[in-house]
């Protein structure tokens, strides 16, 4: 398995938002992470990416405990996400923003900066290429030039995943990178997640959208109410009774799966 959450317990106060939530994501694969509003998703993934420490349990990423790094010591295993509020640079252009992604992969000294050393310059070079190709793959390549403030809010979304390609994930969470984007938007979505998976990168993916998570999941996990009520494939996940009773009144159930 890529990754392992085991057990994870989360109280903030009086709440307990995690009740002893456990999964695992094999390498190659897109798992969903679904459930009602306030049913602990988000918190699960501050947690695996570092952003909060459990109260309780461990997460584990290609064998190796990274329960209580901090979050650009995880992001250096490769464990790159994407938050529910955007976040982008407003003044930078496209083009920047991904370029500080992929700083991820490579922090000179000022040494080798100052004195013009090689690598530093193909970084540099490289660079170049590889940008121009992540903008290529979201759809972002005519807006290179574009402050990122300029981008419609759809389209900074996507800029959002493209700085988190740019760190070279090799499993990328996304909380919710569906949630104001046209229709039109969510299929190019659905479209680049698939093209994600055939780079084999393992995704995890926190989404309100059933048509995206129907369309591209290889198997969803259902939380509610801080535990996991339910897992498996998109179809016998729809058909599970106790996640029928928590999506109770929504009709994606039925109508996602026809
Ligand atoms: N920092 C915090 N302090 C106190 N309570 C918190 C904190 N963060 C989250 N919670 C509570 O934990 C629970 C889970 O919140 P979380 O944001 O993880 O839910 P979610 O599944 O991501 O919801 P949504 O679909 O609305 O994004 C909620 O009851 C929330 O109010
Ligand atoms: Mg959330």
């Amino acid at each position: 398995m890529l990754l392992d959450v085991d057990n994870i317990f989360m109280n903030f106060g009086g709440i307990a938002a995690l009740k002893g939530i456990s999964f695992s994501v094999p390498e190659g694969q897109v798992v969903s992470v679904i459930g009602p509003n306030g049913a602990g998703k988000t918190t699960l993934f501050n947690i695996v990416t570092g952003f909060q420490k459990p109260t309780a349990g461990q997460v584990r990423f290609a064998g190796s405990v990274v329960t209580g790094l901090l979050p650009h010591r995880i992001a250096k295993h490769g464990l790159i996400r994407t938050f529910q509020k955007t976040e982008v640079f407003p003044a930078l252009t496209v083009m920047e923003c991904v370029r500080i992604g992929l700083l991820n992969n490579f922090q000179p000294s000022l040494f080798s900066v100052l004195t013009g050393k090689a690598e530093v310059a193909a970084f540099v070079k490289n660079s170049v290429l590889e940008v121009a190709d992540i903008l290529e793959m979201v759809g972002l390549h005519s807006k290179s030039e574009y402050l990122a403030q300029e981008l419609s809010y759809g389209e900074q979304r996507l800029l959002e995943i493209a700085v988190g390609l740019a760190a070279r994930p090799r499993l990328l969470l996304l909380d919710e990178p569906s949630s104001g984007l046209n229709a039109e938007e969510s299929s190019r979505f659905s479209t680049l997640v698939r093209r994600l998976q055939k780079q084999k990168i393992t995704i995890v993916l926190v989404e309100h959208n059933m048509n995206v998570v129907m369309g591209v999941s290889d198997q969803i996990v259902v939380v509610h109410h801080g535990e996991k009520i339910a897992e498996g494939t998109p179809e016998a996940v729809s058909q599970n009774r106790d996640v029928i009773k928590a999506y109770l009144g929504r009709e994606w159930v039925t109508d996602a799966v026809g």
